[in-house]
């Protein structure tokens, strides 16, 4: 696939007014913060496709690209930020959980967690419950230039050990947006999502 090719479509409040749920699809989850729009960024070499922020919650709709006809890739609103109110918060969980639970077209998840606070409650939540649903999972510990060479492997080693216990199809690589880590891995599993 090209990702490069990726063009903005539409940013929906929930999923009924998303593009028809036909052909397949796959979304970028996370926490407010951990790096989704800059990872879509980097994986479609356009610094501006999807708008990043040093203030976390800034993607509150559910955005949709498309890369090639019927084949979608979606930025979902963050989660477990906790200064958001309490109302909108709802709202975007209740978003989210539809989407995960009702879209059709979706075929695997990313989940990207920063490598630095990786598998908290609410990815781990989001991770059992896509594993349930036969999804198939690719976890992005991202900002891993954070780390220095001997942490960051150690700590991709001790994360693909813990996510054994979600007995599923959940693999964990390394990635940065700044420094490239991570984007062959990305782009061969989504090609074998997309392209089957
Ligand atoms: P929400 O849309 O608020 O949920 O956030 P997001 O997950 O889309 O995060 P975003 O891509 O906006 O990045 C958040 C912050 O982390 C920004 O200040 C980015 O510049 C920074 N950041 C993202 N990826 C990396 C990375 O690989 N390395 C480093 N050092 N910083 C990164
Ligand atoms: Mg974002």
């Amino acid at each position: 696939m090209n990702y490069n090719l990726a063009h903005f479509i539409t940013s929906a409040p929930d999923i009924r007014q998303m593009p028809e749920d036909i052909g397949i699809e796959v979304a970028f989850a996370g926490r407010s913060n951990a790096g989704k729009s800059s990872a879509l960024n980097a994986l479609t070499r356009q610094n501006h496709l999807a708008r990043t922020s040093k203030t976390p919650g800034r993607t509150q709709l559910i955005n949709v690209f498309e890369l090639a006809e019927q084949k979608r890739i979606i930025d979902l609103p963050g989660y477990g930020y906790a200064k958001v109110p309490e109302d909108m918060k709802k709202k975007w969980q209740a978003a989210l959980g539809e989407y995960l639970q009702k879209r059709k077209s979706l075929k695997g998840l990313v989940v990207l967690m920063d490598i630095r606070h990786p598998f908290k409650e609410l990815d781990q939540d989001l991770i059992f419950w896509a594993v349930d649903s036969g999804l198939p999972v690719l976890c992005l510990l991202t900002k891993a230039d954070k780390l220095k060479q001997g942490l960051r492997k150690s700590t991709v080693l001790k994360m693909r050990k813990e996510a054994k216990n979600f007995e599923g199809d959940v693999t964990v690589e390394a990635f940065s947006s700044t420094k490239g880590f991570g984007l062959d891995q990305l782009r061969a599993k989504l090609d074998s999502w997309y392209l089957p």
